[in-house]
């Protein structure tokens, strides 16, 4: 059995993407994140749950460092995409998010057409030498957003004249199109009807074959749904953070158990 444990534990230490430590995050001076250490494994799904204003959007904007967006935001602590400082001097924060993508609660397409939003990325990243290899990334990422087939007659149309849900694959596939390592979701199905949905949520598991994802979401169904790993934040603590069937079935904390059973929030 211990054995078996200290295996288990192995494989997790190899599996990490992302290593946060002791990570504060204060809003002049709100104090939104309390001392908050946690491990993002590659090729998994994280859920991020807990109620409004416990700091969920606020600790997944350190990980790709879109809180130095927010002019009052102050963030310190340590945290480690493949071992490697993302807040080291050295790092470009545009290079970053290429690496750690980002998808929003609201799909938040450019005003350019299907094409040139997927196009967009790897053009700024010089990641094509010409026309037909941008096409072929551009059909490669439509592919995995799961759209290509809605959109591949009009990739010269709109990106804002697609349905909602059409538009956030198109998000996705905005953000996959960088080769990102990383896709971190705010609540990306929360402006979808349950046909777009699911389809997403079926995205999001096939994602995660190729990258570390995380995301955040008020359903605590689509987190038991989704994620392997749960994360379960109250007031800026990250209180548990366990295998999402552990913590929907057998929380350790008090404040998750209130949080699941519908108490809190
Ligand atoms: N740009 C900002 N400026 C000042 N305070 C902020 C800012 N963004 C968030 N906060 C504060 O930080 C705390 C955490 O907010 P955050 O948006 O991270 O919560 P959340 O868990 O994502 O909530 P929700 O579920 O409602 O999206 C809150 O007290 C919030 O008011
Ligand atoms: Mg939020």
């Amino acid at each position: 059995m211990n054995d078996i444990r200290k295996i288990e534990r192995d494989v997790n230490m190899a599996n990490t993407k992302i290593s946060a430590r002791s990570v504060d995050v204060f809003y002049g001076e709100t104090h939104a994140i309390r001392n908050v250490s946690v491990d993002i494994a590659d090729r998994t799904v994280t859920a991020f749950i807990g109620p409004s204003g416990c700091g969920k959007s606020t600790f997944l904007r350190c990980l790709n460092r879109m809180n130095d967006t927010i002019e009052t935001c102050r963030v310190t602590g340590d945290i480690e995409l493949d071992g490697r400082d993302i807040n080291a001097r050295s790092v470009d924060a545009v290079q970053l998010r290429a690496q750690v993508g980002m998808v929003f609660q609201k799909p938040n397409p450019f005003p350019k057409s299907i094409y040139d939003n997927v196009a967009y990325g790897p053009k700024i990243h010089g990641m094509a030498r010409n026309k037909a290899e941008l096409d072929e990334i551009v059909e490669k990422a439509l592919r995995r957003g799961a759209i290509w087939d809605e959109v591949k007659d009009r990739l010269h149309a709109p990106g804002t004249g697609l349905s909602g849900g059409q538009q956030q694959r198109l998000c996705i596939a905005r953000a996959v199109a960088t080769e990102p390592e990383v896709l971190l979701m705010d609540e990306p199905c929360s402006a979808l009807d349950p046909i777009a949905t699911a389809q997403v949520e079926e995205l999001i598991d096939e994602l995660r074959q190729d990258y570390a994802v995380v995301i955040v979401t008020h359903s605590m169904q689509q987190a038991a749904r989704v994620s392997q790993k749960t994360a379960f934040f109250h007031l800026g603590d990250l209180v548990e953070y366990d295998d999402t069937d552990r913590i929907f079935t057998n929380p350790r904390d008090q404040r998750t158990e209130s949080y699941i059973t519908g108490r809190i929030g």
